[in-house]
């Protein structure tokens, strides 16, 4: 096993406050424990940053995955379920493959709560594929929809609902302050006509999410969670669209998740252009086996959501990842080295943005990460500066850690 230490010095030993790096190969926990206790002696800090290679992965997405979660598929890699084979290898239709995807839907809807009057759908094409999902199923009463434009990915879905409406308008946009906050809600134009609200409820990109949920007077509201699903708590009867692509915080990529109101799918006709496989009433009267699903994504949600009941749930996960990100923030707003632009009400519990003076010390910021066992702190291309992205399976420690790295690199310019 590979060890990467970070060990904090005490007065007279190395200086107060003096940071040391140790490597080492050891063979088995009780020696993990052993350096602990000897770290501690050293240092009046230890921690340990890096166990058998793994690092902190602050992508955002695909992202870090829960370590039980990613032992259970290791042991189960080879035979899934007593059936002798691997998921990997296994037929969609069969009795093991069943029960999988059956209980990872029955998960979903224990872990949010998701009202009886709703159905939820494994479907293919990402997030974005929903992009003109959504048109294709709700937009066929009035031909319109309201978009609210809060960042690059709600921007991206209003651009594709544009060739498939008749109007696709903007009830409100961010754009001038560069999507550093959400509109709120007598921001929005919304219009009584319109057959859905389409928000981005956590934007990724940007490091907002929606604190609010708009009152749409009726109207169905259509939330792509992509990058919230599951971090908390949220109230699914108040929406009649939620949608994640499911590489943040549930599985691996290559699955969208769909809770879908029944009455959007059972009173509305979809387009006659919309494939099938993005038709939402023929995928929920298939059970999502319309053709073949993505049947590792799905088997990873089961395990995935499994986890997540185990720790508690959603409320579990909310106090966990307020405690995480308020540990960031309140980093943040304590010095003055590092900015972030975004408006505090507006912060996202899941992307922390953050940035130095300059564009030269950002670059050396992240040219720093590895040696810390970090990864993906560079900011998305179209802010620049830095992103932590602290999904679910991010632990506490490796928050800590990557403040502990942010008050080094501040110190030492
Ligand atoms: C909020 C949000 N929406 C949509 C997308 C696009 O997702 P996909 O790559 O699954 O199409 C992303 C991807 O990062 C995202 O963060």
């Amino acid at each position: 096993m590979n060890l990467l230490l970070l060990i904090r010095f005490a007065d007279g030993i190395g200086g107060p406050g003096e940071t040391a790096l140790l490597q080492m190969t050891v063979s088995d926990d009780r020696i993990v424990d052993g350096c602990r206790k000897n770290c501690r002696k050293w240092g009046e800090e230890e921690k340990i940053i890096m166990i058998d290679g793994r690092i902190y992965n602050f992508s955002a997405g695909p992202s870090m995955l829960p370590e039980p979660v990613l032992l259970r598929i290791r042991d189960e890699l080879l035979n899934c379920g007593g059936s002798g084979m691997s998921v990997l290898e296994m037929s969609h239709r069969s009795k093991v493959y069943d029960d999988i995807i059956n209980t990872a839907a029955d998960n979903v809807r224990k872990i949010m709560s998701v009202p009886d009057n709703y159905r939820v759908l494994f479907l293919h094409g990402g997030a974005t594929g929903m992009f003109a999902a959504i048109p294709m199923n709700l937009g066929t009463v009035s031909g319109t929809a309201d978009y609210v434009i809060s960042g690059n990915f709600s921007g991206g879905a209003h651009k594709e609902a544009k060739k498939y409406l008749r109007e696709a308008r903007v009830a409100a946009t961010s754009e001038a302050d560069g999507f550093t906050h959400i509109p709120r809600q007598e921001e929005l134009a919304l219009s009584p006509e319109a057959d859905y609200v389409h928000v981005c409820w956590n934007n990724t990109i940007f490091g907002t999410k929606y604190s609010y949920v708009p009152e749409t007077s009726g109207v169905p509201l259509v939330a792509d969670m992509s990058s919230s699903i599951m971090s908390e708590p949220v109230d699914v009867s108040k929406f009649g669209v939620i949608y994640a692509g499911v590489q943040k915080n549930l599985a691996p990529a290559g699955l969208t998740l769909v809770i879908v109101r029944e009455d959007l799918i059972e009173e509305r006709e979809a387009m006659p252009v919309t494939p099938k496989i993005w038709n939402f009433r023929m995928e929920a009267d298939k059970n999502s086996m319309l053709n073949t699903p993505p049947t590792f994504p799905i088997y990873v949600v089961k395990l995935v959501t499994d986890y997540l009941m185990e720790q508690g749930g959603l409320e579990a996960m909310r106090k966990r990842n307020v405690e995480k990100a308020k540990l960031l923030y309140d980093y943040l707003d304590s010095q003055d080295f590092y900015k972030t632009a975004v408006n505090k009400e507006d912060r996202s519990m899941m992307n922390v943005v953050f940035r130095t003076a300059s564009e030269e010390l950002d670059r050396e910021f992240v040219a720093g990460q590895a040696a810390r066992g970090f990864s993906n702190l560079k900011g998305h291309r179209l802010v620049g500066g830095m992103r932590a992205s602290i999904y679910n399976a991010m632990p506490k420690e490796g928050v800590e850690a990557l403040i502990g790295y942010m008050k080094d690199f501040a110190a030492a310019h």
